[in-house]
């Protein structure tokens, strides 16, 4: 017998077993609660709820902690790639060398979109989101590349489709919104450089890859592969719990990841600084607008569910934009007025004692200017690099001995019983 809580409700004494992960966290599991008491939890946001068990991730929001199947990001980004860090995300350790060569020639195998899907991406209104897009293009996925979901083996090749199919299709999205010629994957570039050059590659001006961007894609990609429960993965794992196929499930990951208070806020940081330095308007009174109660304005790349002190992928990527800045000898205001922005907040006192610190997506955006891309490609960029992430925790849900269909409750709050009036009698 494990460890258990004692719970006292109206006079009774219950027990509940208590769960202990590998880091020490602790959570009571209330299984058996409503069978044993007749009672429901209210948690709204689920800040309180550990919706599953997972081996994946470790965040301590309170140290700023953030560790890949226990490799802190530090080193990752440091030492890894992009495909290196998805396929330790997706199969639980680092690939050898032959394993990394044959990921590389899967990617490679799978990297061409089928040639009809083109004819969505022309159809789509110019001013189309591109987040929008991307999430419609891998529902549709699925209608070109059924589904392979019985053995390990088929399994892998579905992911590996994803993987490699999802970066093509944003290029190709970016393309279009353009009215350029769509660029095809090369089979003698990496994945990131690849991506680079199906992005900023035209007939007219040979792109020319350049190391420095290379690595800060990289990056960007590695911070962002995965964050354990957050909005978009638990709508991975939600929709993927009524045993839809992947393509959907990662579909529904997309369009949650848009959001502004989630992956969308790296677009939404940077049209508050543009606005900013557009309109000469002073630093200082977007703070002011911030602590106003009144103003549903909020400090957009500032705060975070998990993170109660800096945000651990935001100390790496502020580091990497002053690198990649000075490396391609530019100078953008913007970083300036982030610099500004994030020194005054600092100080302020309803920004410490709210534990508001930058996350990644306040200086994510800077990078991603610099290396050329437009800012509503930046949660498009975002969502590239989760993919590992979204792809893990649903792989890990399959195995899950605990696994159920994810089906809250509710306090109802509506009328009680309430009985029908045909509509002559109705005053
Ligand atoms: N600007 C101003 N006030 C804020 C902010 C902010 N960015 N974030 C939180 N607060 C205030 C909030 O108003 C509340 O004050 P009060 O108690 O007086 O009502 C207090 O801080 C606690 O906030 P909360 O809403 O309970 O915190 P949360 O955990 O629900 O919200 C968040 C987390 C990320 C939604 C929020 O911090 C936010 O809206 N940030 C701006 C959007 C953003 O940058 N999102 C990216 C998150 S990191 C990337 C990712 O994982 O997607």
């Amino acid at each position: 017998m494990g460890e258990s809580v004692r719970i006292e409700i109206e006079g009774k004494t219950y027990e509940l077993p208590l769960i202990i992960g590998s880091e020490g966290e602790k959570a009571i599991d209330i299984n058996e609660l409503r069978k044993k008491t007749g009672l429901i939890t209210y948690d709204p946001g689920f800040g309180n709820t550990g919706s599953c068990k997972s081996a994946i991730t470790f965040m301590d929001g309170e140290k700023g902690i953030l560790r890949y199947r226990g490799i802190p990001i530090e080193e990752l980004a440091e030492y890894s790639t992009f495909k290196e860090t998805a396929y330790l995300l997706i199969n639980g350790r680092l690939p050898n060398r032959a394993e990394l060569n044959q990921f590389s020639v899967l990617l490679n195998d799978h990297s061409l979109v089928h040639e009809d899907m083109q004819l969505f991406y022309q159809n789509f209104p110019r001013a189309s989101h591109p987040m929008g897009i991307l999430s419609s293009m891998v529902n549709a996925t699925r209608s070109f590349y059924p589904e392979l979901q019985t053995a390990e083996e088929e399994i892998n090749i579905t992911v590996t489709r994803l993987l490699a199919k999802v970066r093509t299709m944003a290029a190709m999205s970016y393309k279009i919104s353009r009215g350029h010629k769509v660029v095809y994957p090369r089979s003698d570039l990496a994945y990131c450089a690849n991506f680079l050059n199906m992005m900023f590659d035209s007939p007219v001006k040979p792109y020319v890859i350049d190391e420095d961007v290379v690595r800060a894609l990289e990056v960007f990609w590695i911070l962002h592969a995965d964050h354990e429960q957050n909005c978009s993965t638990s709508a991975v794992r939600v929709v993927g719990s009524g045993k839809v196929n992947l393509y959907a499930a990662i579909s529904a990951g997309i369009a949650a990841l848009w959001g502004p208070l989630h992956g969308g806020a790296n677009q939404a940081v940077i049209e508050m600084l543009t606005d900013v330095h557009a309109s000469g308007y002073k630093v200082s009174r977007l703070i002011e607008r911030a602590k106003e109660k009144q103003d549903p304005f909020r400090m957009m790349g500032f705060g975070h569910r998990v993170y109660k002190t800096y945000d651990p992928r935001a100390k790496i990527i502020k580091g990497m934009c002053h690198k990649l800045l000075n490396k391609l000898h530019m100078k953008d205001p913007l970083l300036d007025l982030a610099m500004e922005l994030e020194e005054i907040a600092m100080r302020d006192d309803f920004f410490k004692e709210n534990n508001l610190y930058p996350n990644v997506d306040f200086y994510s955006g800077i990078v991603l200017r610099a290396i050329g891309f437009p800012s509503n490609m930046f949660t498009v960029l975002f969502a590239i690099g989760r993919l590992p992430g979204w792809i893990a925790q649903w792989k890990e849900s399959l195995d899950d001995p605990d696994w159920r269909l994810s089906r809250p409750r509710q306090i109802y709050i509506g009328s009680v019983l309430n009985h029908y009036v045909p509509v002559d009698k109705r005053k």
